[in-house]
């Protein structure tokens, strides 16, 4: 069976799980149905990516039954404030077709501290009315989490951030570890060659990368079965996207080999910080 990550909240979370990130919805109904089948029992979705009543159709359509999935999705900047929040929670549970969410995430912090403490009350109502067993949050540096920590109260679950073996997060990563936050990787296998980020998307430098790929031959596995591995290595929930079957079972199929830690002192030596999306204290969301 899969590892699961205790959360603060009391619940606990498979380490690895389908991303749908630029999935249509018929790619995003299939992938969902050919993890399910693969054995995931993870998906991570968010209202921004526009997907969620395809996953909601590819989870209704599987015998897998509903409570057996770990289900997040996430709040769109525009529904930053707490009234917003409350009301966006129910949006994307209704399109999702279910009554809960397994984790609900802020995807980004808000510039205005003050709107974004608003949001995080209504985060603490939508966990302790039931309507996600988890609240967390996305591409929250050290300084945001501390504006959580000052108010008091509930902290994030987990913070999910851009992170892989060109970006390893380390300073997040540490202040996480201390508050008791589970730490998730999004673009982990280096992300889509094309990233709507910016005016120049970015291509995956990582799944053709010349020490993945040695590491990967060594061990009779894929680019992006080394990678994934890496992740699950360094205590990290992974969310590998992909839209076809086999990709999504083979990306599945980790746990048969075991990285050495000289593969690791090798993959340590790509971290150079390139980062395909914007940093978070670049991106100015002021939500209407
Ligand atoms: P596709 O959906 O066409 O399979 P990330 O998870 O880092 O955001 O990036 C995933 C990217 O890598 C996607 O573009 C996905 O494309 C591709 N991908 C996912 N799994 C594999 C795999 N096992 N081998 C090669 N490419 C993959």
């Amino acid at each position: 069976s899969i590892p699961a990550i205790a959360l603060n909240s009391g619940t606990s979370i498979p380490q690895l799980g389908l991303g749908v990130w630029q999935a249509s919805d018929e790619e995003t109904e299939r992938a969902v149905g050919a993890a399910l089948d693969a054995g995931y029992r993870h998906i991570d979705t968010a209202a921004a990516y526009g997907n969620e009543a395809a996953v909601g159709r590819g989870l209704a359509a599987s015998s897998v039954p509903r409570e057996d999935v770990f289900v997040t999705t996430k709040l769109w900047n525009a529904d930053h404030g707490h009234d917003q929040a409350l009301a966006a929670v129910d949006a994307s549970l209704q399109r999702l077709g279910v009554d809960y969410v397994d984790l609900y995430l802020i995807h980004w912090p808000l510039q205005d501290r003050d709107r974004l403490l608003r949001t995080w009350d209504a985060m603490e109502e939508i966990a302790e009315s039931g309507r996600a067993k988890a609240v967390g949050v996305c591409n929250f540096e050290p300084h945001h989490l501390q504006l959580l920590v000052d108010r008091g109260g509930m902290l994030p679950a987990v913070d999910q951030v851009e992170l892989n073996p060109h970006l390893t997060q380390k300073d997040i990563r540490a202040e996480a570890a201390k508050l008791g936050i589970a730490v998730e990787s999004w673009s982990p296998l280096g992300g889509t060659s094309r990233s709507g980020w910016g005016p120049e998307s970015k291509p995956n430098t990582l799944l053709g990368d010349d020490t993945i790929g040695a590491i990967a031959q060594e061990h009779g596995v894929t680019p992006a079965q080394v990678l994934i591995r890496w992740h699950l290595d360094n205590g990290l929930i992974v969310i590998p996207k992909s839209v076809h079957p086999e990709r999504i079972a083979q990306n599945f199929d980790v746990f048969g080999f075991a990285l050495t830690a000289d593969d690791m002192t090798r993959i340590a030596a790509l971290d150079d910080g390139t980062r395909l999306g914007l940093h978070p204290d670049e991106m100015n969301l002021g939500a209407p």
